[in-house]
């Protein structure tokens, strides 16, 4: 017991930021939260407090801890545990018992012998020793609520690659809903099995010895069966919505996380429209698994049943039925692969279709103002035609099975009567009411049968759209474990030492050796031609390119050793064309940052020069800001931007090109705001008007990747040939206007 304990003062040492003794008094969620902090960490795991998306003015609920966990990667699950149970957790792990006043204890372990379990409090020393706790003084305080954790085992469900194991994985996992289907599957195939015999009764016993008796009995017995068959074909019916439902909602959870896992150059690479067409295919998976898959299992325990009944009342015609139904198998499997080939092609013409699609949606703007319609429109009938083409051949192609299926189907269903009335006619075997019943119970052989085709045709579709869903969601995720890293408060100091990088797919280098340092608190212009590598050296930045050669450090610290989502949250960025999202203004700018308020944002758009224009619209910060903004100008979209980035106070604010959509007017009032928003952190700005830049601590003059001269606007303009180019090009009507004073002067 002792090692367990020195274990737990190992691992939870406490980092500095906890140890600060004699504080203000912590609050009970504060405690509580360093009581989930500390068992996260005893497994390794460093949570991020940002990540748990609560604003702290309100009272998480225990599934948003749970979350919190899950998303950092860990198993977690909050229970109502009884003391008994408690006290049996006998392996040394640390449980989070949430206390009645919403302050939360660490459980280290427990001593069922003694019946007491050892509790330690987050907000104490760490050092501090556990102390034992009974049953009735832990019944003043807990009522029974745990958060349970653990690393999870292997992979987690989500981060398993997509692929068809994993969704058989993801219904098998429904263990309880699927039992109760298959009970009343079982049930309703062995009702089934019940009219047809009741008929040979009839047929043999009523009609030929005259029995009302029996009859009544007889119709009795019919009307229940037929009742409870109703009753279990409604249960199950439900449990399989149910399946259906849970599986969409699992599906759809994951795909979207998975999706936004991804880097950004993946969505630059990809065409939005294929992405789409893949994400809707995942749609289909789920159908086929519950629809017909579910269906066509269910049928075969129909056959399983009823095929041992057939075998006691005729084995010669049961064979001559099996030997059918392997003709409609071989038939079926013999057109599997010139299907497959064809319905692949189906497939890319309608990728391709969707591309076009969705290309046409995103440029409308730009279609329409090229008058451009006739163009698309083409190439969308071109498309269309395509596709049709395509899957026409292949359901032609699916047509032959289906037909060549057809003549041994009737056999099965149809010509058994004949045969077996043969039968009887030549040596008086079986009954003639034992042959109605072979009837009506060899017809529910076929139907599952003729759905198996349908099966494996559409298994062919399936298979084909989850191959082509993980070609995209299977990509490289951006980290593969989203906690990893450190996650230190910035100062803002910036160095590149000798930095390549080439983008994917390119021959050139983006980057070629830049090296520089800026201390925190600079304002760093970068200048240089179109494509010279400017706003590439943002993006290293900001860890969207991560393969490159070279150091790029933030306060002396390697990129790369900086968790990703810590790194992004602490800059602030501006970009040229910003996105902004449904919601109202206030919304927009507080971006979903938790704890922020209206005079957050009302500071952030005075700082960003916002504020003039949002007052003056009719509701202000309420007004509502549609997809894609109309109701903004440029301008005004470009400010909302600005105060956004700064909403968090970053201490890193990169500008790309930020003021260029800017009209001088609002231009002007972003500039001289500038040395405000400046003030105590680091700034980028690209710019091509040097007008922006030029007040700039320090400038760097790019060109093809390299960096050519660094220095402050009047050392450039002194020994930088490049940048005296770009000044004298950019201030042409002033030196004209010098030299029209100086003729005038001279003349
Ligand atoms: N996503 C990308 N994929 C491939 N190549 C890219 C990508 N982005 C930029 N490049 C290439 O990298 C080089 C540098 O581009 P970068 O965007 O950094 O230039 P820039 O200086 O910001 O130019 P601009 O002033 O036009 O914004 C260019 O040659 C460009 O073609
Ligand atoms: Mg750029």
């Amino acid at each position: 017991m002792d090692s367990v304990d020195n274990q737990f003062q190992d691992k939870m040492d406490a980092p500095a930021a906890y140890a600060q003794d004699g504080a203000a008094p912590r609050t009970p969620l504060e405690i509580r939260i360093m009581a989930i902090l500390a068992a996260a960490r005893f497994y390794g795991y460093e949570l991020d407090r940002a990540d748990m998306r609560i604003p702290p003015n309100e009272v998480p609920p225990p599934a948003a801890y749970v979350r919190w966990l899950q998303n950092a990667g860990l198993w977690a699950r909050a229970s109502q545990l009884k003391w008994r149970q408690l006290v049996a957790m006998s392996d040394a792990r640390p449980v989070v018992l949430l206390l009645d006043d919403g302050s939360a204890a660490l459980m280290v372990r427990t001593d069922p012998a003694r019946n007491v379990v050892w509790l330690k409090d987050p907000a104490a020393a760490f050092e501090t020793d556990p102390v034992p706790v009974d049953e009735l003084r832990l019944a003043q305080a807990w009522s029974g609520l745990v958060l349970l954790l653990r690393p999870e085992r292997g992979l987690a469900p989500d981060d398993q690659p997509f692929s068809v194991q994993w969704i058989v994985g993801l219904v098998l996992r429904e263990k309880k809903l699927l039992r109760d289907i298959l009970v009343g599957s079982v049930t309703l195939a062995i009702l089934t099995i019940f009219p047809p015999l009741i008929i040979m009764t009839v047929v043999d016993r009523v009609v030929t010895h005259h029995s009302w008796s029996t009859l009544t009995l007889v119709a009795l017995l019919l009307g229940v069966a037929s009742l409870y068959e109703a009753i279990i074909g409604w249960c199950r019916r439900q449990q399989i919505l149910f399946v259906a439902t849970r599986l969409d909602a699992k599906l759809g959870l994951y795909i979207f996380r998975r999706l936004l896992g991804l880097p950004i150059d993946f969505f630059e690479r990809k065409p939005a429209g294929e992405i789409m067409h893949a994400l809707h295919e995942t749609g289909k998976i789920k159908q086929f698994l519950t629809g017909r898959m579910l269906a066509t299992a269910l049928d075969f325990i129909t056959l399983v049943v009823i095929i041992p009944v057939l075998l006691i009342l005729n084995p010669i015609l049961t064979a001559l039925i099996m030997a059918c139904a392997l003709c409609i198998l071989g038939i079926i499997v013999a057109f599997l692969g010139p299907y497959r080939r064809l319905y692949a092609k189906y497939i890319q013409a309608e990728i391709a279709k969707g591309v076009t699609m969705v290309e046409t949606i995103h440029g409308i703007r730009t279609v329409k103002s090229l008058a451009m319609e006739p163009v698309q429109k083409d190439e969308w009938d071109k498309r269309t035609a395509a596709a049709g083409e395509a899957n026409l051949a292949a359901q032609k192609l699916a047509n032959w099975p289906a037909t060549l299926v057809q003549p041994f189907e009737s056999i099965m269903t149809r010509f058994v009567i004949l045969i077996g009335a043969a039968m009887i006619l030549q040596d008086g075997t079986g009954s003639v009411g034992g042959l109605f019943a072979f009837m009506m119970l060899s017809g529910r052989v076929a139907q599952p049968l003729v759905s198996l085709s349908k099966l494996i045709e559409d298994a062919e579709e399936q298979r084909t759209a989850v191959a082509y869903a993980s070609s995209i969601l299977n990509s490289r995720p951006e980290s593969t474990n989203p906690s990893a890293g450190v996650r230190p408060r910035f100062e803002g100091a910036v160095s590149f030492n000798k930095v390549e990088f080439t983008y994917p797919g390119s021959k050139t280098k983006a980057l070629d050796g830049v090296t520089f340092d800026i201390a925190p608190g600079t304002m760093l212009g970068l200048v240089g031609r179109s494509g010279s590598g400017k706003s590439t050296i943002t993006r290293l930045l900001q860890g969207i390119n991560r393969e490159y050669e070279g150091f790029v450090k933030i306060d002396g610290m390697d990129l790369r050793e900086i968790n990703l989502a810590h790194l992004r949250r602490s800059f602030g960025v501006v970009l040229q064309d910003n996105f902004l999202f449904r919601g109202t203004i206030r919304e927009n700018i507080l971006a979903g940052r938790p704890g922020l308020t209206l005079t957050d944002a009302v500071r952030a758009a005075r700082l960003a020069g916002a504020e003039e224009f949002i007052e003056r619209m009719p509701l202000g910060y309420e007004t509502f800001v549609e997809e894609g903004s109309p109701n903004l100008s440029g301008g005004q979209r470009q400010r909302l931007a600005i105060a956004r980035a700064l909403i968090h106070d970053p201490r890193i604010l990169i500008l790309d090109e930020a003021t260029s959509a800017l009209d001088p007017e609002s231009e002007a009032l972003v500039n001289a705001n500038i040395k405000r928003i400046a003030h105590g952190r680091t700034m980028v700005i690209v710019s091509h008007r040097l007008s922006s830049i030029m007040d700039c601590h320090q400038i760097m003059v790019m060109d093809r990747g390299r960096v050519i001269d660094m220095g402050t606007h009047d050392q450039l303009v002194e020994r930088c040939a490049i940048y005296r180019h770009l000044w004298s090009q950019q201030n042409r009507h002033i030196d004209a206007a010098a030299e029209r004073a100086a003729l005038i002067q001279g003349s």
